[in-house]
């Protein structure tokens, strides 16, 4: 196992997951850790990720210098490798250029770490301060024309570092020199895959939990699904999910989880069909921000009420993903929407929170829901939001609005999976405007709905572009939503990105 100590630095997960990728276990603690944690856990390895602090300022984020001397190899990268140098006698200053992108890299005296690397290779570069001389002991093994050392090494002490970022893409060798780190310089075998991780957080969850009693709320998504599979496969019995369907889910959706969960994994699950109330809440109500309150708000109620009758619970499962935590860190980040996430919790309920999830991405969420056994329409699902289909229909929500796009949305997502766009397309989705039209059908005129259909591409959700769906994919979704739906006349195709459209369109 290897440990990433997290000096607060962008990278900082994608090293942990550069490390999974070359299949060593790896976990990422705060830079202040304790040396005793540190080293009863054994590492076989240690990287320093970059950080924002400059190492000479007061106050500077730094490591016990006893993890020098513990024999484990380090790797400091960026911030990392400063601390090191600074730690251990060199000198750091303030650069008089920063380096910032790509960056090219000669290697004065290639070592177990560079020695995949020609003499002169790309990287990525994104530093103010720069290491000036190395400590005693350190040779430099790459230099930059404004870096004079851009890459250094103890190796009879096994130290190591890099100013720039193997991390990253940008830096093309990257992946081999984090390679020769893990597996020359600490021995790791590269025998580290899904599976282990699964041990691996069954023993966690275990030891975190004991006997204690475990809710999940589940919202049928790939992240709080898997969340409770592998919570499941942990503690059994203890584990209690609830499913709050507030009657704006998608068609066959909540036979879907609640086959899956009851059915194959035999997970106990509490369903609460709760839809009538919700749009009891709901009736009348056309503004957005509104809506979302509503629902927000009802589901706590529901869910709290639902727990009230399990008695005593010690914990809340979340099926929370690394990028959402470091999302929710962004506090100036004004608010376009208030996103609801099913499990939202209610403020005065005492639980502790259990989030096996947080340090994997979206598509290693996926390879994990996989090896877990969980179907593949859960696994490869899109993201959905909490407050479901009613961000979807302007103005007010009725049960015919709701019939009207349930259908509509499972065209589209019929036709594009038929397609084989399903995996390539982040979200695919109809909307109901809620505007009427005049048509004509079988000689007579019609005054129906409008369907728009949405599909963008998109890594995080944060920005997004429509997608260029081949025009006879569209043509079908069009002419199957106007034969199959009597309510609706006219089918239009939103092709506006984001910013300045959100996804959504409430
Ligand atoms: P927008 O519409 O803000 O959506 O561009 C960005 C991403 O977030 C999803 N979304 C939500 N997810 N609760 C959620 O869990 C919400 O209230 C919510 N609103 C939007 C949206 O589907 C897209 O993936």
């Amino acid at each position: 196992m290897v440990i990433v100590l997290d000096f607060g630095g962008q990278y900082s997960q994608l090293i942990a997951r550069r490390i999974r990728e070359l299949k060593v276990f790896c976990e990422m603690l705060p830079y202040n850790t304790p040396l005793e944690q540190i080293s009863a856990k054994n590492p076989r390895g240690i990287v320093f990720s970059g950080g924002p602090s400059s190492v000479y300022q007061e106050n500077a984020p730094a490591v016990d210098p006893g993890i020098y001397s513990l024999g484990v190899p380090v790797l400091g990268i960026c911030y990392g490798m400063q601390l090191m140098a600074r730690q251990l006698g060199g000198e750091v200053s303030r650069a008089v250029q920063r380096e910032y992108g790509r960056i090219e890299l000669n290697t004065v005296e290639p070592d177990d770490l560079l020695c995949c690397l020609e003499s002169l290779e790309q990287c990525w570069m994104s530093h103010g301060d720069r290491v000036d001389s190395a400590p005693p002991g350190f040779k430099i093994t790459a230099r930059t024309d404004l870096a004079p050392v851009a890459a250094m090494s103890d190796p009879a002490r096994k130290l190591y570092a890099v100013q720039f970022h193997p991390e990253v893409v940008h830096t093309p060798k990257g992946q081999d020199i984090l390679r020769q780190f893990l597996y020359t310089v600490c021995g790791c075998g590269g025998t580290w895959d899904m599976g282990s991780f699964i041990d691996h957080s069954m023993a966690e969850i275990r030891n975190k939990v004991g006997e204690g009693k475990v809710l999940c709320a589940l919202s049928g998504g790939v992240d709080s699904s898997v969340a409770a599979v592998l919570v499941h496969r942990a503690v059994g019995d203890n584990l209690t999910c609830v499913f709050v369907n507030h009657g704006l889910l998608r068609k066959g959706e909540a036979e879907q989880v609640l086959t899956t969960f009851r059915e194959q994994f035999k997970i106990k699950l509490i369903y609460v069909d709760a839809s009538r109330r919700f749009l009891d809440k709901l009736a009348g109500v056309t503004d957005p921000e509104r809506k979302r309150k509503i629902i927000g708000e009802e589901f706590i109620r529901v869910f709290e009420e639902e727990s009230a009758k399990l008695g005593q619970i010690d914990y809340l499962v979340q099926g929370t993903l690394y990028p959402d935590v470091v999302e929710s860190g962004t506090a100036t980040a004004a608010v376009i929407k208030s996103h609801h996430n099913v499990g939202g919790l209610p403020k005065d309920m005492k639980f502790e929170l259990v989030e096996p999830l947080c340090w994997l991405f979206k598509d290693e969420v996926r390879v994990l829901g996989s090896e877990l056994g969980l179907p593949e329409e859960i696994v490869w699902r899109q993201p959905f939001p909490g407050p479901g289909l009613a961000v979807r229909i302007i103005g007010e929500i009725t049960g015919e609005k709701l019939r009207v796009l349930r259908e509509a949305d499972a065209v589209v997502t019929g036709e594009i999976a038929a397609a084989g766009l399903d995996r390539e397309i982040w979200q695919y989705f109809a909307v109901l405007p809620g505007l009427r039209s005049v048509g004509v059908m079988g000689d007579e005129r019609t005054y129906a709905y409008t369907i728009a259909v949405r599909a963008v591409h998109s890594h995080d959700g944060m920005t997004a572009d429509w997608v260029r769906i081949p025009y006879d994919v569209l043509g079908k979704i069009s002419n199957r939503i106007v034969n199959e739906i009597k309510e609706v006349n006219r089918v239009v195709y939103d092709i506006t990105s984001k910013p300045p459209s959100t996804i959504e369109w409430e």
